[in-house]
């Protein structure tokens, strides 16, 4: 098989740049190790920042997502009960994030990649990356017994972050950074009426807890746990009772609760792969970064790999100028850092920190109280959380 873009991985960030070069002409093909209803059935956050809206809608694939999903220009933050809202309407010029599940934008994904016949190959396997550093890179994978040969210009490493893309750059040119954290969260998504039409962070004494959701009638909330819990120590009323104690007494009281339709532990860490490029292969998304949850950054650094990708390959194929190419890397890495950043420190805000001594916990409860105290920290918040410019 001939192609121009090899995309490693069907996860948002591969489908999402397959579907961009396609609707430029740009020949490319998406190798997924799963099936697409395996894809479908990974249950993942819900918070889409405005820039990554945009590029749904210049990926036409927007237009569920903008009848379906709702737009929040606020959430709230609660500190022991005390809850206090962040506008972020109104500390970014009007600027707003998406709540729509990741699983509903990817299946969009899906559907907008089928309607154009765009090439999705699934259950692929043993995928291995060749000649990355020379002009005539290629894939090659496994479908039963036969192993079939993709020759391509470039190979995106689109894998997630147990993906072989990063692998297979040379352990003397790869450097890693990686926080990980002491705890993890317990998610539970439950066909319930969300206890808040805004999300609340909450940070309380016995950990922190998060009210979300799907919809009017779906709700997601999250609770901080031990990295020693295991799923089946939490039954959804052992988890209904810790969710209440953490958040404030009037949203506790109402908090309507139900059987769980989905319930599991995710740990939290921090990660960063550099470079993100290596000869021709270019690394995007989860296979380059991890974030926390707690910044709702997870798709939208994601984003920014995918739109620098998409002008790159343009101006590369259509302009036969490859400075964006040969800028990808630094690029990237500039403003993923800064998700990092954010999500660190939305992290390290609101959790109960285990190994924190009694001095950084009074630093922590101040930055806290700097934050509602200050308009420009309230704005540098928001504009994070809305999305910093690509
Ligand atoms: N061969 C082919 N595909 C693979 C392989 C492999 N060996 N290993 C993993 N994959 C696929 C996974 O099955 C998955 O569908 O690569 C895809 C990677 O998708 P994600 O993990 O969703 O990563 P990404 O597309 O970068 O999405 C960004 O945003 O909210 C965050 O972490 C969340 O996944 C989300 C991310
Ligand atoms: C979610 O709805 O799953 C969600 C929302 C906001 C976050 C993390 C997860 O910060």
């Amino acid at each position: 098989m001939k192609t121009k873009v090899g995309i490693i991985g069907g996860g948002p960030s591969g489908l999402m740049l397959s579907q961009l070069l396609d609707l430029q002409g740009i020949d490319n093909v998406v190798l997924e190790k799963h099936s697409r209803e395996y894809v479908l059935g990974r249950i993942r956050a819900g918070v889409l920042e405005h820039g990554f809206a945009e590029l749904m809608r210049e990926a036409e694939c927007g237009e569920r997502m903008d009848a379906e999903g709702e737009i929040h220009d606020g959430f709230f933050i609660a500190d022991n009960g005390r809850k206090r809202r962040v506008d972020l309407a109104g500390h970014t010029g009007g600027n707003s994030v998406v709540v729509y599940g990741q699983t509903e934008l990817t299946r969009d994904l899906y559907d907008a990649r089928a309607k154009m016949g765009g090439k999705v190959i699934h259950n692929v396997e043993d995928v291995a990356l060749h000649d990355l550093t020379s002009d005539t890179p290629y894939i090659t994978y496994r479908e039963g017994d036969e192993i079939i040969r993709v020759d391509c210009d470039y190979v995106i490493g689109a894998d997630g972050f147990h993906g072989p893309s990063r692998k297979a750059i040379p352990a003397n040119v790869l450097k890693e950074y990686e926080k990980v954290y002491p705890f993890g969260w317990l998610g539970v998504l439950s066909r319930t009426k969300p206890v808040s039409p805004e999300l609340i962070y909450s940070k309380s004494d016995r950990g922190f807890a998060l009210c979300s959701l799907r919809s009017q009638v779906l709700s997601r909330y999250y609770i901080q746990v031990p990295l020693t819990d295991r799923i089946e120590d939490w039954s959804d009323d052992a988890f209904w009772a810790e969710l209440k104690r953490r958040l404030p007494a009037e949203d506790a009281a109402k908090l309507e609760t139900g059987p769980s339709i989905e319930k599991s532990i995710a740990p939290l860490r921090s990660f960063v792969a550099e470079p993100m490029r290596y000869g021709n292969l270019f690394l995007a998304g989860d296979a380059a970064h991890i974030v926390p949850p707690t910044g709702a950054r997870g798709l939208n650094s994601a984003a920014s790999d995918i739109y620098y990708l998409y002008h790159a390959m343009l101006d590369h194929y259509k302009k036969g100028d490859d400075t964006g190419l040969e800028t990808y890397s630094a690029k990237a890495l500039a403003r993923v850092w800064k998700a990092q950043r954010f999500s660190w420190w939305m992290t390290t805000l609101l959790h109960k920190l285990p190994d924190n001594i009694a001095y950084e916990d009074k630093l922590q409860a101040t930055d806290l109280e700097y934050l509602f105290s200050s308009e420009a920290a309230l704005t540098s918040l928001a504009e994070n959380y809305v999305g910093l410019p690509f």
